[in-house]
Formats: structure tokens, sequence, C-alpha cells
């Protein structure tokens, strides 16, 4: 096979670059290819931290370095690649989702979280054809196209699937995390687990995906929300957005505590904390023929009491809320709108430059969505 050529290289960004797993982020000059046939040029106006941005400080190599990660990028397109934009045109808004290839089965059946390249296409932190498209100052390939994107920078290249046109009067640098962290929370209680109205559902970690579950909860009636975690400030902002009761996931009779406010067992449980032992109070905390959904990436195994499966429990794992990012990215913007789903309240904003000061708010937990203007 012939040498690759590299693409010239055309955009000159500014990234927080990750070089080893227990280095700093540093922000500097990147250069990024041209974007290619399918492809768009954003200028990132905001970019949330999600936890799985954090895979990044995993020893070893399941996330690449050098990387740029970053995967809730929001902003305006600057340029677009040649041959059909998938409707997309310079200066409009977008919403940086994941990506998926469209060709699959399950993305031909409108279930892109479930795409056959969903690891090659977000956590792998390279273009598909496997060439570098974004470069260091010493002309070093960087890893780069994290979640279809990379978008702890100013400008990032993503691709007209994960791109989501939304409306230029919204606030664009808070969008970002409509396109991960609110939409996993979301999605899961509208669109995984069908929520019903009356029905009791208990949240465990009350983070950016457990918080957006609430809200959701609340939107469609849910009776009682209960909402699970460590620290009193989120238990708290999870009462002020709907959830009826907050309960502390240190108490040693947590178990007891769910059984008296629901002692039939929920209708379902929401895992987004990804611990063995939280899973397991999730799932006995169930009625018979209930479900538990898990978000939580990068955990150890889990066990499951087969007494308590036998009797029709369901646990299920759950990719982007089961969303289509085309579509219920702009459903949540309305939602937004409508006062409906307040995501706004998990925000605070940083500096790109402060990207240390942002990753440890969200680690200690004193922010729950950081959210990175460039
Ligand atoms: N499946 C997906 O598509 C998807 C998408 C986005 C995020 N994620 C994953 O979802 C998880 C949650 O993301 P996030 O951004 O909300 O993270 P987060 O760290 O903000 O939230 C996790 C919460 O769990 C709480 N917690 C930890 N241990 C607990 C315990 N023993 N009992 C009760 N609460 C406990 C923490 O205090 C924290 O508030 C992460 O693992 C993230 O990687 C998955
Ligand atoms: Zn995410
Ligand atoms: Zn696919």
């Amino acid at each position: 096979m012939p040498p690759l050529a590299e693409p010239s290289a055309t955009a000159r960004a500014r990234a927080a670059v990750l070089r080893a797993h227990d280095a700093p982020f540093v922000v500097e000059p990147v250069e990024l290819s041209e974007p290619g046939p399918g492809e768009v040029l954003v200028r990132i106006a905001g970019v949330g931290l999600c936890h799985t941005d954090l895979l990044g400080r995993v020893p070893g190599d399941r996330v690449p370095k050098p990387v740029v990660l970053g995967h809730e990028g929001a902003g305006v397109v600057e340029a677009v690649g040649p041959g059909e934009g998938g409707g997309l045109a310079v200066g409009d808004h977008v919403v940086l989702s994941y990506d998926s290839c469209g060709l699959c089965a399950n993305c031909r059946d409108g279930r892109p979280g479930y795409c056959a390249r969903m690891a090659r296409l977000n956590m792998a932190a390279v273009v598909p054809d496997g060439r570098p498209r974004a470069f260091d100052q010493a002309g070093s390939p960087v890893h780069n196209r994290w979640f279809g994107q990379s978008s702890f920078a100013t400008h990032a290249i993503a691709t007209v699937r994960n791109a989501v046109k939304v409306d230029p009067e919204a606030p664009i640098e808070l969008l970002g995390p409509l396109g991960c962290g609110v939409q996993t929370g979301a999605g899961s209680v509208l669109l995984a687990l069908s929520v019903r109205p009356g029905e009791a559902l208990a949240v465990f970690g009350a983070g950016a995906v457990g918080l957006s579950a609430v809200m959701a909860a609340r939107l469609v009636g849910a009776d009682p929300i209960v909402a699970v975690d460590l620290h009193p400030s989120r238990r708290d902002l999870a009462l002020e957005l709907g959830a009826t009761h907050a309960l502390d996931g240190a108490d040693p009779d947590l178990a007891g505590r769910l059984r008296a406010l629901v002692p039939d067992g929920f209708h379902h449980a929401l895992d987004t904390t990804a611990r063995p032992d939280v899973v397991a109070t999730a799932v006995a905390a169930l009625r018979t023929t209930g479900t538990c959904g898990l978000v939580g990436v990068g955990g150890e195994d889990y066990r499951l009491d087969s007494t308590l499966m036998l009797m029709g429990r369901t646990v299920r794992g759950i990719i982007e809320g089961d969303a289509v990012p085309q579509t219920f990215v702009p459903r949540m913007l309305d939602l937004w709108r409508r006062g409906l789903l307040p995501f706004d309240r998990l925000i605070q904003t940083y500096p790109l430059a402060d990207i240390a000061r942002a990753e440890a708010d969200a680690t200690s937990g004193t922010t729950v969505k950081p959210v990175l203007l460039p």
C-alpha cells in the first residue's frame, strides 16, 4: 500500500493536550488538517467536561496519548468539507455529540448508540482512516477525534453525523453537555427506560447524568423520584431539580430506607456510579419486573443475585440514553426553553486555560458540570 499523504494543515487551533495519564493538560497550539468529505470544522464556543473524559487519567493505553479529549463541544461551523455537507453550512450553530457509522445494522435501525463501530469512532481518538489529522508545534501527531470531535480546543473537526444543528438564538457556549451527559441522563429516563407518570424511580449518583435523569423524571411525572449521592450539595440540588427524596449513598441502611419509601420496590433504577456495591443495591431495590439501567463507564464487573433476577427483573446497559442526537438534542433544547429541563443549573463555566481547576472541581464534586470556554 502506498504511504498515505498527510492532508494539508489549515486550521491553527489551541487545544488542551494530555501527554500522559498523570500529566497536567497543557493548552498549546495545534494544527488541524482541513475538513474532508463528511466533516466540518467547528469553532468551539464551550465544551463540557464529562466524567468519561477522565478515562484519559486511567494508567495504560486505554486512551492513546498525546490526545485532545473533550466530547461535549458546541460552537459555530467555520468550514464544511467537500461534497454533501449533511445540510450544514458555514455559520450554523452546532452541538457535537457522539459519532456513529450510519451503515451498520444498529445505525440503520435507528440505534446509533449501539453502532458496531462505537468504540473505534469514539474512544480510539483516531480518524477512521488512521491518518494523523492534528499536529503539535514540533509537527508530531496528536490523537484527535475523541468522540468524533476532541473539543477541549478552540477548534475541532467533527462529522456531519455528530454535528447537530441548533437554534442560533440559544446560548451556544452552554449547549455542549446536551451532546453527552444531559442526553444520557434524560434519554435514559425518557427513551431507554420509558418511565411513565406515577412510576417509582431511584437514581444512584447525582452528577450531571443522574441529575439530568432526575429532571426528566419530574418532567414525565415519575413519583417518587429518589436521588442517592455521597455529596450533600448534590442531594440538595437533586431536590431542587425534582427529586422527591434524596438519600446518602454512605448510609449503612440505604437499602432499608429505599424499601421504606417504596415497599413494593421501584419500577426503575438508574446507576451512574459504576460501583458494583451500588448496582447491587439498585437491583435489590427494584420490584419484580423492574428494570435497572447502567450507564457508568470503566467500573469493575457487576454481580447479579440469581434469585432476584429470576423474578422478571431486567438489568440493561444504556449508551447515550438510547438517543439519536440529531433529533434528541433539539428536543432537549426545546424542553429547556420551556423551563422543563433546566440543565444550565448544573453548569459552572471556566476559561479553557483553567481546565486543571475545572477537572479538580469535578473530581471533588464541587462542580457538577464544568463548561470550558476556549
Ligand atoms: N453510558 C453512557 O453513554 C455515558 C454517557 C455519559 C457519561 N457516562 C458515565 O456515567 C457516569 C456518570 O457520569 P457523570 O458525568 O454524571 O459523573 P459524576 O462523577 O459527576 O457523577 C457520579 C456521581 O456518583 C456519585 N457516587 C459515587 N459513589 C457513590 C455511592 N457509593 N453512592 C451514591 N453515589 C455515589 C458521586 O458522588 C457523583 O456525584 C460516569 O461513569 C460516566 O463516565 C456514560
Ligand atoms: Zn460523556
Ligand atoms: Zn453504525
